[in-house]
């Protein structure tokens, strides 16, 4: 696999599109690609959330404004670097521009991937399916993948996105009907707060079991402080069943879906 684009689009904002982006596609990229770090291009009006990320060597993280007059040309150097890149189109005006872009540089070409988070509610199922049609009318070819954001694991998949199954699936064509499910968990926000994907968590060597011990025998860290590490104690076990369970599993999917 060489120079591979992965477009995370839906313009209803939190269905998890920086999340898919940063947690799943650019460790997947960097995976692929002996873990180099793959760049995330965020387009987003208002906030820019990959830059949390900031501490991750999976991601290397490039905020794209979307008042830039000379947006066009933006995306289609974007689109035209010979790199491994994760491209997440924020809500609203930068899907417009985004598609506007793809559609008059006819680089839909070069795409490898087109993913379409949704979360469990009307509004953001109703988006997706309109870019759905959008991108199934300019391009025939290209891989397109549903990814279904914040699933409940003790709740029944098809209760908690009946929209998806009842008003998207029956309108989709036969070879995409395929789709991601990203657990909800605990782990996304931490990771987010430690400024590393849960990815790169997982594999985080930090003993802090040993540390909280010493801590406390040395009586160095308030009760509030040995909490916190606790908590971050658990959390980190979390990474790795995340990443087993969730992760690796969706990379086997986006592998299988790519190289179809
Ligand atoms: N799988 C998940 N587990 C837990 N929290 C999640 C998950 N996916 C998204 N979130 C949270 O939901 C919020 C919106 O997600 P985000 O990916 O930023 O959406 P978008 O980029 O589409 O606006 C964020 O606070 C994010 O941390
Ligand atoms: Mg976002």
């Amino acid at each position: 696999m060489k120079n591979k684009k992965i477009v995370v689009i839906n313009n209803k904002g939190g269905v998890g599109k920086t999340t898919s982006s940063n947690e799943l596609f650019a460790p997947f990229l960097s995976f692929e690609n002996d873990m180099k770090p793959t760049m995330v291009y965020e387009f987003d009006e208002e906030n820019l959330n990959g830059a949390k990320y900031n501490k991750s060597s999976c991601i290397k993280f490039s905020p794209q404004k979307i008042t830039n007059c000379d947006l066009e040309n933006n995306i289609i150097d974007i689109l035209l670097e010979d790199s491994y890149a994760v491209i997440d189109i924020g809500a609203n005006k930068s899907t417009t521009y985004f598609l506007e872009a793809l559609e008059k540089s006819a680089l839909d070409q070069v795409l490898s991937l087109v993913a379409i988070p949704i979360s469990d509610g009307e509004q953001d199922t109703m988006n997706a399916k309109k870019i759905y049609r959008k991108i199934r009318t300019m391009n025939d070819e290209v891989p397109i993948v549903f990814i279904l954001s914040r699933y409940s694991p003790h709740r029944e998949l098809e209760y908690q996105f009946d929209y998806f199954f009842e008003l998207l699936l029956p309108f989709v064509e036969g070879k995409d009907k395929q789709w991601i499910v990203l657990n909800d968990s605990d782990t996304i926000k931490f990771a987010r707060r430690e400024g590393k994907t849960v990815f790169e968590l997982s594999y985080d060597k930090t003993d802090y079991k040993a540390i909280i011990k010493n801590a406390l025998k040395k009586k160095k860290k308030s009760n509030d402080e040995i909490k916190i590490m606790s908590r971050k104690n658990k959390l980190l076990q979390e990474t790795i069943k995340y990443r087993k369970d969730v992760l690796i599993p969706a990379f086997n999917k986006i592998r299988e879906i790519i190289l179809k």
